[in-house]
Formats: structure tokens, C-alpha cells, sequence
């Protein structure tokens, strides 16, 4: 049936190792990593396009529990589990894709995200704990930080209050300087935005935590980490207008936490004008 992460120790709990001990090695992790065709195959769009041919869902037996909310990917609920306050992330199946590559795909990205989570935790980058992995159900069992905001809506209320772009620079400098630590543990995210970024109450502290690691992979190579970037770039400036400084500060603390940032940044200006001249091709 189920079984647990974190070397079969059975149910619970996924903690934060010392750092380095017992890291998986790139050929283990990056095995996962879906291909270009899989991914290519199946955009945010086209994912919101076919949002009604998914599945029905059949919630995680968790006492009180809670839908947080029903995104593209999956559906994350509230509850306890074994005790402790736990969110529940459930793939959503999709119908419209065949169910053998559904299965694969399901099974990939939650071993994906419960891998990238324990990274994160033992190299001591924020993340939620893992407690649980079901592999039947595709149901990944996590910490939950409660009372979180995610980055997005910060940013969004900062800007309601009238707030400018010079009073998010804390922020983007501590964002900047998370990423150059994933990045520098050769962690590619995989779907880097300011919505899979939540900030711990109370939010002034400005306390990060890394979420929604599902695309996630390993890999040393420049251009995985500047992509990495491009997303979270297109990202943030189709999200956050007027605020463009904010990712150009945010770019600079990255570029000088990061002990292999140059050949990272070579990369970005690469992609964004492979970007360009894609859209002026149309
Ligand atoms: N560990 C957690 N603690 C608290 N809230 C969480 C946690 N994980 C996820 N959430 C909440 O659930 C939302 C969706 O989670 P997540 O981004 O992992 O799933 P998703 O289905 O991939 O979402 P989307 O498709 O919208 O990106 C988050 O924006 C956040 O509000
Ligand atoms: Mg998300």
C-alpha cells in the first residue's frame, strides 16, 4: 500500500536531516524529471482549458477536513494527520489524458515534490516537512504552514496600500537569495512564481517557505537554473506591473549569493532573447 519517505522509517516524520547527510545522487533524482515532450504536452493553458475533463476526487480520510483549494494540478486540503496539522496534496487526475501516462505522470511529480522537499530540508532551505507519501493514491502529506500568504497576494496587498515598489525590496532581496541557495543545491523548481512562494505569519518577518515542487528536478547546468529564472521572470512582470525594479533587485541578490550565478545570469539573457526573437517570429 502507501509508503513512507525518508528511508522507510516509517509513517511519520520527514524532519530536516543534518545537512548533506544522505543526499540522493543526481542520476536518482534526476531520473525523475519529466521529458521536454511530457511537459510540452500539457501547459498551465491548456491544463485551465481542459479544467473539466478532470476526475472526480476522492478526498484523503483526514479528520476535519478542509478543501484550501482546488488548483490546476492538484487539490490541497486541510486537516490533521497523525495528530499534527497537515495540508493533503492530491493529484486531480485529468480524463482527457490516457490513463497509463496520467498514472506515470501523477506517480513522477509526487515522488518529484516529496524528493525536492527533503532536499530543501536537509540542505536548510524553508520548506514544508514531508510526513507522508501514499504512491497508491498520489496523495503527498506535508506540514502546514498555517496562517501563510502567499507572495503573490503580499505583493498584491502591498500595492493596495499604496505601497511601492522600495517597500518590497526587503523582500526581493531575501527571494533572490533563497533561490541562489536552491540553486547552489542544484535544485531546479520547475515552476517558480510568486504564488509558490509563502511567507510564514507574521508576514513582516518576511520568513520564506518554498512550496510546489512537483516539476522539480536536479541538475547542475546553467541554462536549467537561468530557465528556472525566465520562469519566475515572465512570472512576476505579467503578475506585478510597476514593480519591475523588484525582480531586477531580486536578480542582483541572487546573483551575489550565488557562489555559480555568472554563467546562470549568461543563461537568462540567452533565453530572454531566444524569448524575443521567438515572439517576434510569432
Ligand atoms: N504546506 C502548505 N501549507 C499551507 N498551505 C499550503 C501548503 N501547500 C500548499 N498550500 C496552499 O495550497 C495552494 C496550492 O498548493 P500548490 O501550489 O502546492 O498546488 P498546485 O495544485 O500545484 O497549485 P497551482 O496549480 O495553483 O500552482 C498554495 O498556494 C497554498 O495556498
Ligand atoms: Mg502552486
Amino acid at each position: 500500500m502507501a509508503a513512507a519517505v525518508a528511508g522507510g522509517v516509517g509513517p511519520v516524520v520527514a524532519e530536516a536531516a543534518a545537512p548533506g547527510a544522505g543526499a540522493e545522487t543526481k542520476a536518482e533524482v534526476g531520473a525523475g524529471a519529466e521529458t521536454k515532450a511530457e511537459v510540452g504536452a500539457e501547459t498551465k493553458a491548456e491544463v485551465g482549458a481542459e479544467a473539466e475533463l478532470e476526475a472526480e476526487v476522492v478526498p484523503p480520510p483526514l479528520p476535519g477536513l478542509q478543501l484550501v483549494q482546488q488548483g490546476a494540478e492538484a487539490c490541497v486540503f486541510r486537516g490533521r494527520f497523525l495528530g499534527r496539522e497537515a495540508v493533503a496534496k492530491l493529484r486531480v487526475p485529468k480524463r482527457y489524458r490516457h490513463p497509463a501516462l496520467e498514472e506515470r505522470l501523477s506517480r513522477r511529480r509526487t515522488a518529484q515534490e516529496a524528493r525536492a522537499l527533503l532536499r530543501c530540508r536537509r540542505a536548510g532551505i524553508p520548506a514544508p516537512a514531508v510526513y507522508f507519501v501514499d504512491h497508491v493514491t498520489n496523495c503527498i502529506y506535508l506540514e502546514d504552514i498555517a496562517g501563510a500568504v502567499a507572495v503573490q497576494d503580499h505583493i498584491e496587498s502591498v500595492q493596495r496600500r499604496g505601497g511601492d515598489a522600495g517597500s518590497l525590496l526587503p523582500l526581493s532581496k531575501k527571494l533572490g537569495a533563497l533561490l541562489a541557495r536552491l540553486h547552489d543545491e542544484d535544485l531546479i523548481h520547475g515552476d517558480l512564481t510568486t504564488a509558490n512562494v509563502l511567507l510564514r505569519p507574521p508576514v513582516e518577518k518576511l520568513d520564506l517557505v518554498l512550496i510546489d515542487f512537483g516539476l522539480s528536478f536536479v541538475s547542475g547546468l546553467a541554462e536549467d537554473k537561468g530557465v528556472d529564472l525566465y520562469v519566475l521572470e515572465k512570472a512576476f512582470l505579467s503578475v506585478h506591473a510597476g514593480v519591475e525594479t523588484v525582480f531586477e533587485t531580486l536578480l542582483k541578490t541572487y546573483a551575489a549569493t550565488s557562489k555559480k550565478s555568472g554563467p546562470v545570469i549568461k543563461k537568462l539573457d540567452e533565453v530572454r532573447l531566444r524569448g524575443r526573437k521567438r515572439s517576434m517570429v510569432g
